[in-house]
């Protein structure tokens, strides 16, 4: 099954010996530990064949093992799901594990997603203080104006009983947050419908950047894009008030050149990751609507257990690409240097012997509000170590903030619901069409 041609190509050889930490209680060097079972060629050749995506292929790989790997062409992939592997790549070593070829670096230039080294540091340490504790409390004026209007905008609709895309209505939702927080003011219509050229971009990006490869043409998408940006940029320069975030950004940072990367970064990584999540929500509670009235009796931490499994289901960056700098081991298995690994909580949060039945939604079940026994890497919807995510409490409050007072008032009732598309965001395949009743 382990094409011998794919262990020679991890160039592991004399010299390169290095001391692992340990693994099942015993010291494993990189040189000496087995390759991890990989998919063989004939299998690739059949996916290839049959024209079928990325999530079937890793699929296929992670059916393989906890540590498993499929040859890439000139590179190997190795997809990692076992929990302790999981935490050593993400927040133990996350120098052997370094993000490279970013498939967003394109759009976001030197945003802090995509940003390494010395920038990055000084970018997240600005950008943490206004995400996390006492910091959030100035935005939370800003994601309360925003609720407030998605929330008048369903009374309106359950009156009329038409047929509206939930979708949508939650994506505008998460757009006017992050819009208010940035600039202070509301979000147009029309900025949303020029911003939808994100969509168009999560869907044509490649899901595992492959070295060589060359990148889809999304210059359009990128110049709308980037025109909102720049104008809203020179709006807010031209404003007094210095309400918003992009107002620190300006003082803070040297060049409108990284101005301008994040705040599209923070557009990208912002709105979409928690529309598609509360879209996700509403298609498991539609499915079982028993679940709604369940977290009502519990208040705010049946909201939150309601999201916390909504995002064990469906962790909407469902695959976290790094490539390693070094030979390493990882759960007794070598790693070389120049592998992809790609890390995956969509896989490590459907393993049943750490999630029992996997597949159901369960937001009553044990390990969901705090650490799961098998350590950090059982769970991890927001990554891990110094790149996790950093809007995490953010998007707890954001969507706490809209759930507070529409779960209580509405049941929306879905006519369709579509499954998953694994592209570099796990999202429902189409919009949610759907009419707003009154509970
Ligand atoms: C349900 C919502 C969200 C999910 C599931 C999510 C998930 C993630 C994950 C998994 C990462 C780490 C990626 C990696 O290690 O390769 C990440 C990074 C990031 N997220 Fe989120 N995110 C969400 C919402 C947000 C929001 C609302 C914001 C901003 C307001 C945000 C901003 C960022 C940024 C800036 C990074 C890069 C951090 C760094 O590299 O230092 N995210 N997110």
């Amino acid at each position: 099954m382990t094409g011998a041609h794919v262990e020679d190509s991890h160039g592991v050889g004399a010299g390169m010996v290095r001391a692992v930490p340990y693994y099942g209680g015993f010291a494993v060097t990189s040189h000496r530990a087995p390759a991890p079972p990989a998919l063989s060629p004939a299998v690739v050749a059949d996916w290839q064949a049959g024209g079928g995506s990325v999530f079937e292929l890793l699929s296929l790989v992670n059916a393989l093992g906890p540590v498993a790997r499929v040859s890439f062409g000139a590179v190997d992939a190795v997809l990692v799901s076992q929990p302790e592997a999981v935490h050593h790549v993400l927040a133990l070593h996350p120098e052997r594990y370094v993000k490279r070829s970013h498939r967003l670096a394109p759009l976001l230039g030197g945003g802090v997603l995509t940003a390494s080294g010395d920038p990055w540091r000084a970018q997240r340490r600005l950008l943490q203080r206004h995400f996390t504790g006492q910091g959030i409390r100035r935005f939370e004026g800003a994601i309360d104006g925003a609720a407030e209007r998605a929330s008048l905008l369903w009374e309106r609709a359950s009156g009329t009983g038409e047929v509206r895309d939930l979708a949508g209505d939650l994506r505008f939702y998460s757009l006017d947050v992050i819009w208010r927080c940035l600039t202070g003011r509301p979000v147009t219509p029309e900025t949303y419908e020029e911003l939808r050229a994100v969509d168009a971009i999560i869907g044509a990006l490649p899901v595992v950047p492959r070295p060589g490869d060359a990148p889809p043409d999304l210059g359009p998408e990128f110049a709308r894009i980037d025109a909102v940006v720049e104008r809203t940029i020179a709006e807010v320069r031209a404003s007094p008030s210095g309400a918003g975030l992009l107002h620190v950004l300006l003082e803070a940072y040297d060049t409108e050149q990284l101005v301008r990367d994040e705040v599209a970064t923070l557009i990208f990584a912002g709105h979409e990751t928690t529309a598609t999540t509360l879209a996700w929500l509403y298609l498991f509670l539609d499915a079982e609507p028993h679940w709604r009235a369940w977290a009502l009796e519990r208040g705010a931490d049946g909201v939150r257990a309601l999201l916390a499994e909504t995002l064990r289901l469906y962790p909407v960056a469902w695959l976290m690409p790094r490539h390693a700098t070094e030979d390493d081991v990882l759960a007794g298995y070598r790693v070389g240097a120049g592998d992809i690994v790609l890390t995956s909580p969509y896989f490590t949060h459907r393993d049943p012997g750490l999630w029992p039945e996997p597949d159901a939604f369960r937001p009553d079940r044990p390990h969901l509000a705090e650490r799961h026994p098998a350590g950090h890497g059982a769970y991890y919807p927001f990554g891990l170590g110094p790149r996790a995510c950093l809007g995490a409490q953010f998007t707890h409050r954001e969507a706490q903030a809209l759930l507070e007072r529409v779960l209580p008032a509405f049941v929306p009732k879905l006519l369709d619901r579509p499954g998953p598309a694994f592209d570099i965001t796990v999202h429902p395949a189409g919009p949610l069409p759907g009419t707003i009743q009154r509970a």
